[in-house]
């Protein structure tokens, strides 16, 4: 594992555009997994930026996208897949056919998750991951839990997922109560991971996925058992971790 300790949200996107972008230049054909919420959004900004100054190619990439609400259609403007629209996909020149996200408005969950692991797996499997953290330290919609959960499938989102994402709703009763996720062993099977964490509220998922035991009871954790995975992280977020690690801007272990 590695992890780049950065001052601020800027930096900490700054580096993760770095990375997806030397990601693009080495492997034009990419296949990029994708998250959603505010962590991403500068690393998104940032991509935007490089595509239009010195023409960062999205022509041959396809995408996936971690996960999406279950009831909610792609036009829904809280939807995942309006989001993505709105950061990245309508503003590179990613082809609409290779952008994925999961289909909430299936009506057979369990057949559109296999239908998804069957695409990614057509695709070649996923490159690069990004991934956002949640306070509990889920990543994608997968909730801590007893035990890790495979592949992609409908996840009942726990209640302080609920709290933390109703920041996107007018009210905290309409934040839907499911999911459909990727799951640990379709982002334990992507070639690198990239997860990014900003903010104090993050610091002890952080200390979890970083230095905790690996358990379903912090998904992330998952992720020390990976063997390229960079995780960059703000001041704020990188709070728990032990001080000597930080003498370095990137500490490897
Ligand atoms: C959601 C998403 C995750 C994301 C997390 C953190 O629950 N499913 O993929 O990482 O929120 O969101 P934020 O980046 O807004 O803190």
């Amino acid at each position: 594992m590695r992890i780049i300790f950065t001052e601020d949200y800027e930096a900490m996107s700054r580096e993760a555009a770095k990375i997806v972008s030397g990601q693009l230049y080495l492997k034009p054909a990419s296949v990029l997994g994708l998250a959603t919420g505010s962590t991403p959004v500068g690393l998104y900004e940032m991509l935007i930026q490089v595509h239009e100054t010195i023409g960062l190619d999205f022509s041959s990439v396809t995408t996936f996208n971690l996960d999406e609400y279950v009831g909610m259609s792609p036009e829904n403007p809280q939807s995942y897949h309006y989001f993505m629209q709105e950061h990245l996909f309508s503003r590179v020149n990613l082809k609409p056919e290779n952008c994925f996200v999961p289909d909430g408005m299936a009506e057979d969950l369990a057949a559109e998750g296999r239908r998804y692991d069957e695409r990614i797996r057509q695709a070649g499997g996923i490159d690069l991951q990004v991934l956002g953290i949640g306070q509990n330290a889920h990543i994608g919609f997968n909730e801590p839990d007893i035990k890790f959960e495979a592949m992609t499938h409908k996840v009942r989102l726990d209640d302080e997922t609920i709290r933390a994402n109703s920041r996107f709703f007018a009210r905290a009763e309409d934040v839907p109560r499911y999911a459909i996720s990727l799951g640990i062993r379709n982002i334990m099977l992507a070639l690198r991971v990239l997860l990014l964490a900003n903010g104090a509220k993050k610091a002890e998922a952080v200390y979890k996925a970083v230095c905790g035991s690996v358990t379903p009871e912090a998904p992330a954790s998952i992720l020390q058992l990976h063997r390229d995975v960079t995780v960059i992280v703000d001041r704020e977020a990188a709070a728990h971790l032990p001080a000597e690690w930080k003498r370095e801007a990137v500490y490897t272990f």
